[in-house]
């Protein structure tokens, strides 16, 4: 680790050398990804539970930056199981994104890269490590078994292209063998009629600054969706658009999701938005998953400080308060993480032990896991570790 200058900068000698450390270990990550005709056997594996269609297994994803090695993603697991739907909650900047990229090998490169861990996608017959997929199979993968939705569809549309091209493109990229172009164009109107464009023809002709944001979202989601992918990463999907335009966009992911039976990886700041979808939720925070549960056990039962900190910081209709709670203090920095509980600094509600290291993950029902000292007495009576 490069030693830095009281004021935290780093001298022209030391960024050179953390610039060229970087690219040394970047290289390396990229020739092993860019490798022509891998065996299967390189990326196969198993999943912990056939039930799930995709597990985290301590993934640590991080950013070589000129700064210095950003953790963003430090040690993630979690499981996203076959046809449910899993919040992924916790503040700006904690690896929620971060972490979704991952799965996607959408990471920025060659800056961003999956260091450690597995990321286990179930293909039904066999399993795949994402992780150690080259370039070539993974874009088999992508859009067909996993896809994305993300938060700001101006970004993910092409404003060149009539949005008939641009969703045909998708169809005939995946599924467009034996297709005619008139076939693909009637799956593209069927598509966007499916997520609820009135005047799909028309649409069909238009270019996306001509339709409002719900709109464009819903053509992101009819694209997300063409190929009935069996695992949907949602990224704030429905931050950019109001109140009525997202609990519509809302309705229609939960009906295509039992539709298609695939599951939905869905990440959001907003709380009432989790209630409303997941049925697990996992809160991140620093790099981390501090606490996962059931929707039930997160709601009526939040363990860790920052859950319970998050909880009182959200409105609640008919209660009157001056001021709503918010969390003092802020994140520690990415770059020069501490070596004890990440949260402590900010915790209002620290015990004997919370100054030793990391605290380890307990278990406080075969769904309910947090890491936090003060649940320790759980895991001597039995909890796991
Ligand atoms: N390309 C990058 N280069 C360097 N650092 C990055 C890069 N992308 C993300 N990071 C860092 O990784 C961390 C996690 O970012 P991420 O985008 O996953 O946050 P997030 O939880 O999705 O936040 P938000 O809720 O604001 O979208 C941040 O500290 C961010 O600065
Ligand atoms: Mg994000």
């Amino acid at each position: 680790m490069a030693k830095k200058k009281a004021e935290g900068y780093l001298s022209g000698r030391e960024a050179r050398r953390i610039a060229k450390e970087n690219r040394r270990i970047t290289n390396a990550f990229e020739k092993q990804r860019k490798r022509k005709n891998v065996p299967e056997s390189e990326y196969l594996t198993h999943m912990a539970d056939p039930n799930n269609a995709v597990e985290f297994d301590n993934l640590h994803t991080y950013f070589y930056t000129d700064a210095g090695v950003v953790k963003s993603v430090d040690g993630v697991s979690f499981e996203v199981p076959i046809g449910k739907t899993v919040g992924v909650v916790g503040e700006s900047g904690c690896g929620k994104s971060v972490t979704s990229l991952s799965l996607m090998q959408l990471l920025q490169r060659p800056q961003g890269q999956v260091v450690e861990g597995e990321i286990r996608l179930n293909m039904g017959d066999k399993a795949y490590d994402v992780t150690k997929m080259p370039n070539e199979q993974m874009q088999k993968i992508r859009g067909n078994y996993v896809s994305m939705i993300f938060q700001e569809p101006m970004t993910s549309l092409n404003p060149v292209f009539r949005i008939g091209e641009q969703v045909d493109e998708v169809i005939a990229l995946h599924h467009g063998e034996g297709k005619t172009k008139e076939d693909i164009k009637n799956r593209t109107i069927e598509l966007l009629e499916m997520v609820g464009i009135a005047n799909s023809q028309g649409v069909y002709q238009m270019y996306p600054h001509e339709l409002s944001g719900g709109m464009r979202q819903r053509v992101c989601i009819a694209m997300a969706l063409a190929c009935s992918p069996k695992v949907i990463i949602a990224d704030e999907p429905t931050t950019a658009l109001d109140v009525t335009i997202q609990a519509q966009v809302l309705d229609l992911l939960r009906n295509l999701k039992d539709k298609i039976n695939s599951s939905i990886m869905f990440i959001t700041h907003d709380l009432g938005v989790i209630a409303e979808m997941a049925d697990y939720v996992v809160v991140m925070y620093a790099g981390r998953v501090v606490e996962k549960g059931t929707v039930h056990e997160i709601f009526s039962n939040p363990a860790h400080p920052y859950t319970i900190g998050l909880m009182a910081s959200k409105p609640v209709v008919g209660k009157q308060v001056d001021k709503l709670y918010s969390i003092p203090g802020k994140v520690p920095n990415p770059i020069d993480m501490p070596n004890y509980c990440y949260f402590k600094d900010r915790c209002e509600m620290c015990v004997a032990g919370c100054e030793g290291e990391y605290p380890c993950q307990v278990q406080l029902s075969p769904t309910h896991f947090v890491s936090c000292y003060r649940y320790y007495d759980h895991k001597n009576q039995g909890g796991e570790g």
